[in-house]
């Protein structure tokens, strides 16, 4: 009988789901063997601390630390690495023999010159996102990495958050069978951006901070043609940041749809929610911070329920630098490409022309950020 027939148009009775085991699946970060790797990290200021942490705990060989600002580096010497060597020279660093991976957490602009010194000087890198503020430059300075036969990879440690690599996971093993659509809300609070350098990002919302969910986007359609990017931003009545804090962007990609949703004004009650709904199983998580997150996968069998621990920070930072040394030491490209990470950056940037324009955007049409201005 169909749905209208029986009269519930669709609108089933909430039934109790059975609960099965969850599936084991590989989303834990890599273990490198970390006595072959020497990190020197460029740029010592507020994200280098975070990734400090995880390094430490991870057992990560930092040697080397840099910063235009000494007291910097010396402060995150002091509490991570005591024995890592101070400079405020990137030259100097990447002079050192000891330093085979360097480590740049500068913002995008004053990393371009960062990235190419670092290849000039034999060194494996880990960039921080976003990439680069131009797609041509971003695919030259592969090409220059590639050909010195260097790693370049993009600190998008979103994608091993244990949330998200968990149902990255489930999607590639085929869990929830063909990707339909994914859907991404956020409500949470981005005021600590007021009076800082982030201020003056004109898209903070959709690029500095959206970047890291159009490259989700990309990484749940892996393989699928993205067709036209769709975007809004808006300052909300209550924010006090310069930057519109609300903001919507929509994918399509050939068969699917991701949308992203965002409120960066929200201090009471925050809530993060992602749904992706594949042909044959959903899986959704939700919490109240990107840290805190509940994972339940829905399938013809039931619910599961995985237990998942970490922290978007920790086993992110672990996860894409662990990734970076595992290629390295496997002479493969690490999934965390720069190459790969370009066609996030197409999402973003169509996104961001959108917003300006007002009509959908093909990715790749537009090539450089106007995020910032
Ligand atoms: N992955 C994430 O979750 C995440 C979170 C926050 C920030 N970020 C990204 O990290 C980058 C840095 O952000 P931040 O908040 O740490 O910025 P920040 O301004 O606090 O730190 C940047 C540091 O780089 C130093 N620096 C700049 N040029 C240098 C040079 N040539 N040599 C040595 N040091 C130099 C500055 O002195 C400063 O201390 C940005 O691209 C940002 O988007 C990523």
């Amino acid at each position: 009988m169909s749905d209208q027939a029986s009269g519930s148009y669709g609108l089933s009775e909430v039934e109790l789901q059975r609960e099965v085991i969850a599936p084991e699946l590989a989303w834990l970060p890599l273990r490198p063997d970390t006595r072959r790797h020497g990190i020197g990290v460029i740029g010592c200021g507020g994200i280098a601390g975070e990734q400090l942490k995880a390094y430490r705990q991870a057992g990560y060989r930092v040697v080397a630390l840099c910063d235009l600002d000494e007291s910097r580096a010396q402060s995150l010497r002091d509490r991570y690495y005591p024995e890592a060597f101070v400079t405020t020279d990137h030259r100097v660093l990447l002079g050192r023999e000891d330093v085979t991976v360097v480590d740049l957490a500068t913002h995008p602009a004053e990393r371009v010159a960062l990235i190419e010194a670092s290849i000039g000087a034999g060194k494996h890198i880990l960039s921080q996102k976003p990439f680069v503020l131009d797609l041509d430059l971003g695919a030259r300075l592969c090409d220059e990495a590639d050909a010195a036969g260097l790693r370049l990879a993009v600190n998008q440690n979103g994608r091993w958050a244990p949330h998200y690599s968990y149902l990255l996971a489930a999607t590639r093993a085929g869990i929830f069978g063909e990707i339909q659509s994914i859907n991404f809300t956020q409500h949470w609070d981005h005021t600590w951006t007021v009076g800082t350098p982030f201020e003056a990002i004109r898209h903070l919302i959709l690029f500095d901070y959206g970047i890291h969910w159009f490259d989700l986007a990309a990484q749940f359609f892996a393989g699928r043609r993205a067709l036209r990017v769709s975007a809004l931003v808006t300052r909300s009545i209550a924010q006090v940041a310069r930057p519109p804090f609300l903001a919507q962007a929509t994918i399509e990609f050939d068969g699917g749809l991701a949308t992203l949703n965002f409120n960066a004004n929200v201090r009471y009650g925050q809530e993060d929610r992602t749904f992706v709904a594949g042909g044959q199983g959903s899986g959704v998580s939700y919490g109240p911070s990107l840290s805190d997150q509940t994972v339940e996968l829905y399938g013809e069998d039931g619910v599961a329920r995985p237990v998942l621990s970490g922290t978007w920070f920790h086993e992110g930072f672990v996860g894409a630098m662990g990734e970076l040394l595992g290629a390295i030491e496997q002479g493969r490209q690490p999934s965390n490409g720069a190459r790969d990470n370009l066609r996030s950056l197409a999402l973003c940037f169509a996104a961001l022309a959108s917003a300006d324009a007002g009509r959908p955007v093909v990715p790749g049409e537009v090539r450089a950020s106007s995020a910032i201005g």
